[in-house]
């Protein structure tokens, strides 16, 4: 079986997930925080090398607030223990998205855990926060034109490389596999540029209870696939 180089995956379905046990949003947020601490293992013991995971949107935001105010406590939480995660997996971990919209604190503890583990390179782990991938182009083409402005770059020399190493995942290569879990057949604002030949996975499991075993049958149908990038697979 052939492992992806990149996965990313929509984390979708913590709240369904704990309604259908008569349990509050929140205790589905906690329980899919912990799989994502089990699913880091798992991609590192299967060999994968980059892992990207979309935790928090631009747009949930919009979430009541007790229920923002529970994810921003479980992030504070989460980015602390996450040292101890990249440690045990020689795991980078980058953070994608718009991060100057979190309290100070939690900016530090990102900027801790990225210095952290600058040096490691067996698997490469991002997660999104704050994270929308119309966004990310808006901030990008904003330095973009900048530099166009100050004489740094080219109007002629603006190539598809160029508009790349703009965007928050400039230097790490396009997942090969997506991955929504819960049921839900779009893309939310996730990646846009970046799965432009990606392989999509949809699975009615909510994130809490994707495990192991699920992810193996997500690489399985991807090992199916026939990818072409346009042009005709050889035989
Ligand atoms: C994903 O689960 C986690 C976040 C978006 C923070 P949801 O919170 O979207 O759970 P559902 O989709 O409402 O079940
Ligand atoms: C997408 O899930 C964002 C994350 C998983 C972080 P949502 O649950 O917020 O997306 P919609 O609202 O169903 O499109
Ligand atoms: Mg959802």
């Amino acid at each position: 079986m052939k492992v992806p180089n990149h996965i990313a995956i929509i984390l979708d379905g913590n709240g369904r997930w704990a309604k259908a046990k008569g349990m509050p949003r929140s205790y589905g947020h906690v329980k899919g925080c912990s799989n994502l601490e089990t699913i880091c293992d798992d991609m590192k013991e299967m060999g994968v090398k980059y892992l990207t995971v979309y935790a928090f949107s631009t747009e949930n935001w919009k979430r009541s607030r007790e229920e923002v105010e529970g994810l921003m406590k479980l992030f504070r939480n989460y980015l602390k223990k996450c040292i101890k995660i990249a440690e045990r997996n020689k795991m980078r971990v980058k953070v994608i998205g718009d991060i100057t919209a979190f309290d100070q604190d939690i900016q530090k503890k990102i900027a801790q855990l990225e210095e952290f583990s600058k040096d490691y390179d067996e698997l490469h782990f991002q997660i999104a926060l704050n994270y929308g991938s119309r966004d990310e182009i808006v901030r990008g083409v904003r330095r973009l034109a900048a530099d166009v402005l100050e004489g740094k770059l080219e109007k002629e020399k603006i190539t598809e490389a160029v508009v790349e190493s703009y965007l928050d995942t400039a230097g790490i290569p396009d997942p090969d596999l997506m991955i929504r879990t819960s049921g839900e057949l779009r893309l939310s604002n996730f990646l846009l540029w970046q799965l432009a030949y990606t392989e999509f996975y949809f699975t009615d499991v909510p994130w809490p209870d994707f495990n192991k075993k699920e992810l193996i049958r997500a690489i399985e149908k991807y090992n199916e696939r026939d990818r072409r990038y346009g042009g005709v697979k050889e035989e």
